[in-house]
């Protein structure tokens, strides 16, 4: 059997996905817009057998090639697993348009990330097994086109997941996810953990319920202000100059998002006491260089200038000396990725 490695990053959407038009396919309801990270990723070993009948052994794994000290990434229940099967499935009949019989798979797959830190494991676990898979088929797509393929069928197992092949800033728009162009100005992540508990409500449940929300009306024409007013920033290098407007609009977009779970029908609640006091303590420190969002979840991410990262940390540190942090810097996504 061929065995292959692929590692893919997550991304933190500055501009969210959330509400489907499609869930099938997973087609958003709203652009989308995102920073790729570098360090944490999934890595992923494929193997195959080459055709054959189909079949999926799954493993979680602590350490592949050069990668040491994975949480390995194991998969709870036949649902699951399914899901995993659908979509090896479908990127490789698609990958070898005909082939009928998908093979044997054996797949072992480990994030560099705690699980539930509010780094969203199924961007970068989707992104590194749709590579993986194409790896291990020798049916690795040449050039843009090739990108632009495996980030639309590795939406469909997981919608984030297609904005994880490029870098630093990838917009989503339907059914294309694409690179905008990235200004002078790089970012770190600084992700303060405030809780690692498994969430209540998922992700693809909260793009159900959103849709029941009293603010959904009218949502898709404020994320659309947004996402140009961001690209703006992006595309003329304007994002140190007007560093205050993208602050503003990334907890605007946030904290939009959230008011969306509180209202919907029945409400949900993602922040915890603690999110709400890290929240206040930062809007306490107009003068710390932070761009604060959160994704489905309480933990809080802090954009910030990739030379201003260490002060930051100390001073969260200083403050709330028992949150743990992961850190992070900007990074050029799975397809660029100089190692795996
Ligand atoms: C809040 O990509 O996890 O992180 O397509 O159902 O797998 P599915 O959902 P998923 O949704 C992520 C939503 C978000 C915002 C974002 O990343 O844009």
């Amino acid at each position: 059997m061929k065995r292959v490695i692929a590692r893919a990053p997550s991304n933190i959407a500055v501009i969210k996905y959330m509400g489907k038009l499609d869930s099938s396919l997973n087609l958003p309801s709203n652009p989308s817009l995102s920073l790729t990270l570098d360090r944490l990723c999934t890595v992923t070993e494929a193997a195959w057998s080459g055709p054959g009948e189909f079949s999926l052994r799954w493993q979680g794994a602590s350490s592949l090639g050069e990668w040491q000290d994975l949480r390995p990434m194991e998969i709870e229940g036949g649902l699951a697993l399914k899901k995993m099967q659908r979509h090896i499935a479908r990127v490789a009949s698609a990958l070898r348009p005909g082939l009928v019989d998908l093979g044997a798979w054996e797949i072992r797959s480990g994030n560099r990330f705690p699980a539930g830190a509010g780094i969203a494991s199924s961007a970068s676990g989707f992104a590194a097994l749709t590579l993986a898979v194409a790896r291990a088929m020798d049916a690795l797509p040449e050039g843009e086109r090739g990108g632009a393929l495996l980030s639309s069928l590795s939406r469909q197992g997981s919608g984030s997941s297609c904005r994880s092949f490029e870098g630093p800033w990838v917009a989503w728009e339907g059914e294309r996810a694409f690179r905008v162009a990235s200004p002078s100005l790089k970012l770190a992540d600084l992700v303060l953990v405030v809780e690692d508990r498994p969430k209540t409500v998922g992700s693809s449940e909260a793009h159900a319920r959103v849709l029941e929300s009293e603010r959904w009306p009218g949502r898709l024409e404020r994320v659309a202000a947004r996402y140009a007013d961001l690209r703006r920033l992006l595309e003329s290098d304007r994002l140190a100059i007007e560093w205050s407007r993208f602050s503003e609009l990334c907890l605007e977009e946030a904290m939009d998002m959230h008011g969306l779970f509180h209202s919907s029908k029945p409400p949900f609640n993602y922040m915890t006491e603690t999110t709400r006091e890290v929240l206040a303590w930062l809007e306490s420190e107009p003068s710390l260089p932070v761009a604060i969002t959160l994704d489905a979840g309480p933990n809080i991410h802090l954009l910030v200038p990739n030379e201003e990262a260490g002060a930051v940390r100390r001073a969260v540190e200083q403050r709330f000396d028992w949150l743990s942090i992961l850190q992070d810097l900007q990074g050029p996504g799975a397809l660029a990725g100089a190692r795996a």
